[in-house]
C-alpha cells in the first residue's frame, strides 16, 4: 500500500507538498502538482481519510448515534441517513447506545478524536450543555426523533403529542368506552408527549384513572406485560393505544392468547408506522411517522452546517398521519 511519502519521493516533492495538493489547502504550482498527481497515479496512492481528516479536518464521515438499532423504527431511519450521506459522498458510522448515556460519552469521545465530520444523535439522553460543549468544540450535530422541544442545534422530530390525540380520538370514534394507554420510557420527549396526549385526551372522562397507564418500555415484550396488568385491573378496557408499534404487536399477541378479539373486544393502536405492522392479523392501526423524510431531513441538515451552508438552528416538526387497519375497524366492532 503506497503512503504518501513514497508519492513524495517519486514526485521529488516533500510531504507537506503532496498533502497540499490533496488536500487542496496551500499554493502548489501546475508543474509541481501534475508530478504529484502522476506519483498518486501511478502509485494507485489511497489518501487516509483519518489522516487526511487530521489535515483538512474534513473525513466525509458522519456519525449516527440511535438507542436500539433491533427497533425497525431506527433501522428504517438508518437506511434514510445512509441514503441521503452517500448521495453527498459521506460515510455513515452506525452507533448503537443502548439507551445508555455512558455508552452515548464514550461515543461522542471517540468520535471527536476520530475527526468524524458530525454527529446526528437520534437519544434522549444528551443535555443542553453536552450541546454546547459540542458546539463550542466545533462538531456539527443535529438532534432527531428524541430530541427536546428546544436546543441550541438543528432539531428534527414528530408531532408526538398531537399524533397520541389523534390516535384517542380514532378509538373514541370507532365507539370504545374505556381506553388505556401503554407508554413508552418517560425520560424520552417521545414517551413523554405521547403520554400526555392520552391524558389530556381522556382525562375528562368519568372512567378515566391512572391505573389505565402502564409502562411498556418501547419494547413488544413490555406490550405483552402491560397487557396483562391492564386487564388484570380493568377487564373492562375496549380500546388501547400503544405510544409504538413494538409495544402494539406485544398487546396484540398476548390479547390474542388471552382469547380476546381484536378489535370487536379489544380495538389497538399503535405509533411509528414500521411495516410489521401490516404482517399481523388483523392488520395493525397505527399513527405514521415519515421515518425515511426525518432521516433525510436530519442528514442534508448535519451536512449543510458541516459544510458551512447552514448556521441556524431550527426545529423541524413533522405531521403524523393516522393509518386506520384491521384492529380498530369499525365495522368489525359488535355494538
Ligand atoms: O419505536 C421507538 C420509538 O422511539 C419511536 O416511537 C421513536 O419515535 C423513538 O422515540
Amino acid at each position: 500500500m503506497a503512503t504518501i511519502r513514497d508519492v513524495a519521493k517519486l514526485a521529488g516533492v516533500s510531504v507537506a507538498t503532496v498533502s497540499r495538493v490533496i488536500n487542496k489547502n496551500g499554493y502548489v504550482n501546475k508543474e509541481t502538482e501534475q508530478a504529484v498527481q502522476q506519483a498518486i497515479k501511478m502509485l494507485n496512492y489511497e489518501p487516509n481519510k483519518v489522516a487526511r481528516g487530521l489535515a483538512s479536518k474534513k473525513t466525509e464521515t458522519i456519525a449516527l448515534i440511535m438507542p436500539d438499532i433491533s427497533n425497525p423504527f431506527f433501522s428504517e431511519l438508518a437506511r434514510a441517513v445512509e441514503d441521503v450521506a452517500r448521495l453527498y459522498g459521506y460515510t455513515v458510522l452506525i452507533c448503537n447506545s443502548d439507551n445508555d448515556s455512558g455508552k452515548e460519552q464514550t461515543y461522542i469521545n471517540v468520535l471527536k478524536k476520530r475527526y468524524v465530520d458530525g454527529i446526528l444523535f437520534a437519544t434522549h439522553s444528551l443535555k443542553a450543555a453536552d450541546i454546547s460543549a459540542m458546539n463550542e468544540a466545533g462538531i456539527p450535530l443535529v438532534l432527531l426523533d428524541r430530541a427536546p422541544s428546544k436546543a441550541s442545534c438543528y432539531v428534527v422530530r414528530s408531532k408526538n403529542y398531537e399524533g397520541a390525540t389523534l390516535a384517542v380520538r380514532h378509538l373514541l370514534e370507532i365507539g370504545c368506552k374505556k381506553i388505556a394507554h401503554i407508554y413508552g420510557p418517560q425520560e424520552t420527549a417521545t414517551g413523554k408527549e405521547r403520554l400526555l396526549g392520552y391524558e389530556d385526551s381522556v382525562r375528562h372522562f368519568e372512567w378515566f384513572t391512572p391505573s389505565l397507564m402502564v409502562p411498556g418500555h418501547f419494547r413488544i415484550n413490555g406490550g405483552m406485560e402491560a397487557v396483562e396488568h391492564l386487564l388484570a385491573r380493568h377487564p373492562d378496557v375496549d380500546g388501547i393505544f400503544a405510544g409504538n408499534d413494538l409495544m402494539a404487536l406485544g398487546a396484540l399477541k398476548k390479547l390474542q392468547q388471552m382469547g380476546l378479539s381484536v378489535p370487536n373486544q379489544v380495538a389497538l393502536c399503535g405509533f411509528d408506522g414500521i411495516e410489521l405492522t401490516v404482517i399481523t392479523e388483523p392488520e395493525l392501526t397505527t399513527i405514521s411517522q415519515p421515518i425515511y423524510d426525518m432521516g433525510a431531513l436530519s442528514t442534508r441538515l448535519l451536512i449543510q452546517k458541516i459544510e458551512g451552508v447552514a448556521v441556524d438552528n431550527q426545529i423541524y416538526e413533522f405531521d403524523v398521519e393516522l393509518i386506520a387497519r384491521g384492529s380498530t375497524r369499525k365495522d368489525m366492532k359488535t355494538p
